[in-house]
């Protein structure tokens, strides 16, 4: 094939491609790439020739990960806050407002450099889609600039202007909603694919999130939610209502709540790292699987509440604390991550897909939490471009 490279002698290729894109490996395996796609897998006895050749030595090698929930333009870091949390001190959504004034006296090049430093971090740990919101700078310029940022990095920018009311509102939140479903989403629509709302109490409740939504979608952009992340609320709710993609943290949810995530087919998108840096209790994956709804797992990376960027620690969480299977933590992280994003060309490696994927330092995915805080991540490729690591045995 011309300008391929076979990967060859893979003890385990997770593909994600059984049953309506279930998980699926495969053990012996090869997997051509060619022109920045899968071109083929299947038992590496069988493979054709390539152009390169890389041995993988009985190593794993699965789909890139897809981060569909992170927050990545802000400047500054609020490790004192973390402390305070971990010797028992409550987190507060008012918390995100330190960040917002550091990140609106940031100048552009500093929020780019942040930026890029943890979009690096995360390639490095394997992760080849990311999400990236908006919502520390509030203003109509600030919220447009942390968009067109954003975009630098990635195509999956989301306008979080509703993230909390910022302080020279305060008197004023009605005028809040209205100046983000107005002007700043004006603004920022141009920017972004997505509309996102921190439904919560001490942010948004359930009429001005489902106002904010609809008003994103009359202008583009597709609706997900910060939903029942502190305690139980509307936000699953109003996902349902607006036909959002997802809705994520889903760490308090009611019976009613999860047969509305089924019903509406809303992804429900859990963030361990959150509950790990809020000591709130890890959200229930396993009556969500039970249900049948469908489950991604994100990092949901932000200086307040989760100051992670690794995929390989929420998948560790979830297997260890959340109920998860490892093959369905690996799926989540992968394939799940994707249908919040309402994207099939990542997220699984069947043939025609991204050439996205991951060599991990271990012969199966189960090492991901077999391993806790290991890294394990040998090579990234995205597109079929090696991107991080090397695959020297
Ligand atoms: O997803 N919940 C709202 N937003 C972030 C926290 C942001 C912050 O604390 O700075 C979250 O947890
Ligand atoms: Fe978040």
């Amino acid at each position: 094939m011309p300008d391929s490279t076979l990967i060859t002698h893979i003890g385990e290729l997770v593909t994600n491609d059984g049953d309506a894109g279930s998980f699926a490996a495969m053990a012996d395996a090869a997997l051509v790439i060619a022109e920045g796609r899968v071109a083929w897998t299947g038992p590496a006895s069988q493979a054709p020739a390539a152009d390169d050749a890389v041995d993988a030595g009985g190593r794993a090698v699965l789909p890139g990960f897809v981060d569909s929930h992170a927050h990545l333009v802000f400047a500054g870091e609020r490790s004192a806050e973390f402390a305070a949390r971990m010797a028992g001190r409550p987190y507060q959504a008012g918390g995100i407002l330190t960040t917002v004034a550091a990140t609106r006296a940031a100048a552009d090049d500093a929020l780019r450099a942040n930026l890029a430093r943890l979009a690096a971090e995360m390639a490095r740990q394997g992760t080849t889609t990311l999400e990236c919101k908006s919502g520390y700078g509030l203003t109509v310029a600030d919220e447009a600039r942390g968009l067109a940022l954003a975009a630098e990095v990635t195509p999956e920018v989301t306008y979080l202007g509703a993230h909390v009311v910022p302080p020279e509102f305060t008197g004023d939140p009605a005028g809040y909603v209205d100046l983000v479903c107005g002007p700043m989403l004006a603004a920022c629509a141009p920017h972004a694919r997505w509309i996102d709302v921190f439904c919560e109490t001490g942010a948004f409740g359930a009429d001005a999130a489902a106002a904010i939504l609809a008003a994103g979608r009359s202008a583009g952009l597709g609706a997900r939610i910060h939903a029942n992340q502190l305690g139980p609320g509307p936000g699953v709710r109003v996902a349902a209502e607006a036909g959002a993609a997802s809705a994520d943290h889903c760490t308090y949810l009611t019976d009613a709540d999860v047969e509305a995530l089924v019903s509406a087919q809303v992804v429900a998108t859990l963030l361990p790292g959150a509950e790990f840096g809020t000591r709130h209790p890890y959200p229930d994956a396993r009556r969500l699987l039970d249900a049948g709804a469908t489950v991604a797992l994100a990092t949901d990376c932000n200086p307040g509440s989760s100051y992670t960027s690794s995929m390989p620690f929420c998948i560790a969480l979830a297997v260890r604390d959340m109920g998860m299977t490892t093959q369905e933590a690996v799926w989540s992280a992968t394939a799940g991550g994707a249908r919040a994003l309402r994207r099939s060309d990542v997220g699984h490696l069947g043939v025609g897909a991204r050439a996205d994927l991951i060599l991990l330092d271990a012969p199966s995915h189960t090492y991901l939490a077999y391993r806790p805080g290991v890294p394990l991540i040998a090579a990234v490729w995205q597109a079929g471009r090696l991107v991080a690591g090397s695959v020297t045995l």
